[in-house]
């Protein structure tokens, strides 16, 4: 090692405040595949942290009445059933360190105005789900780690119609046409797609407690180095410049 040629560069204001924003995991996959299961196990193993879940059910439109009249005719698994740049303010007020207002979402009364809304403080981790979370680049590029939950159609088909009727209140036969008309097609031309963006694929979803554990323990590693360059700024830029 040449100590005489050592560098110590001052890291820039930019790079410092980068290391300080929360770990962004984003997690897709088809309606009733596991994603919030796996979510839920994630956060589970991360009790010691403080880790923020946001679906982007919450980012639904509200309806006209127009379109509540004609309700079984709208398609909820289209990406423009969401309101996406409203999603995209509240998560760059979140990496920032902003505490947000995020909508409930009701789907009963399809609205997403119920008072109050869910106040969310900032946070090491933010897990942001839903069926079409990869599909706009914007949203894609504030994620640290992309998982998509793969669980085979029929699967998820049985545990929607469970859901549907059980959760609510629908009738078999409005589910059953809903999955022909819109999810299934919409499956294939808009969520299936974006699993090309995945740095992680789970079979199974909440089945598979490895993965889980795979993905709970890269978080921690990315969260020590998170922790060790708020403590030492200049670790990585010594490292970086040392000629060896
Ligand atoms: P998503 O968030 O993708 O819609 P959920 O995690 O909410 O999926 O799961 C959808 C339904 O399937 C829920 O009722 C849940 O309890 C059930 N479910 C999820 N994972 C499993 C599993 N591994 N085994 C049995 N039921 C499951
Ligand atoms: O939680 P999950 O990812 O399953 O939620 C997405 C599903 O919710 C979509 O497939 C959509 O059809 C359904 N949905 C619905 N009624 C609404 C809003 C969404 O059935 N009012």
């Amino acid at each position: 090692t040449d100590l005489s040629t050592l560098e110590v560069e001052q890291p820039t204001t930019s790079t410092t405040e980068n290391l300080k924003q929360p770990f962004v995991i984003g997690v897709a996959g088809g309606a009733a595949s596991g994603k919030t299961t796996v979510c839920d196990m994630i956060i589970e193993q991360l009790r010691d942290q403080r880790v923020v879940l946001v679906n982007q059910d919450s980012f639904y439109h509200n309806l006209t009445s127009e379109e509540l009249k004609k309700v079984y005719e709208y398609n909820f698994d289209h990406p423009d059933a969401f309101d996406t740049e409203q999603l995209l303010r509240i998560m760059e007020k979140l990496k920032h360190g902003h505490a947000v207002d995020i909508p409930k979402y009701d789907f009963k009364s399809y609205k997403n105005d119920i008072f109050p809304a869910r106040r969310v403080n900032p946070s090491d981790v933010i897990i942001l789900e839903g069926i079409l979370i990869f599909h706009d680049p914007r949203v894609r590029d504030l994620m640290n780690m992309k998982i998509f939950v793969d669980t085979d159609a029929d699967v998820r088909l049985a545990r929607r119609i469970r859901r549907d009727t059980a959760e609510k209140g629908r009738d078999i036969g409005v589910v059953l046409d809903q999955y022909s008309k819109f999810v299934k097609p919409a499956f294939d031309d808009f969520i299936l797609p974006t699993k090309k963006y995945a740095d992680i694929i789970i079979p199974r979803g909440g089945d598979n407690h490895v993965a889980v554990d795979l993905i709970v323990q890269h978080i921690r590693t990315k969260l020590g180095q998170h922790d060790l360059c708020k403590i030492y700024p200049n670790l990585y830029v010594i490292q970086s410049t040392f000629q060896i």
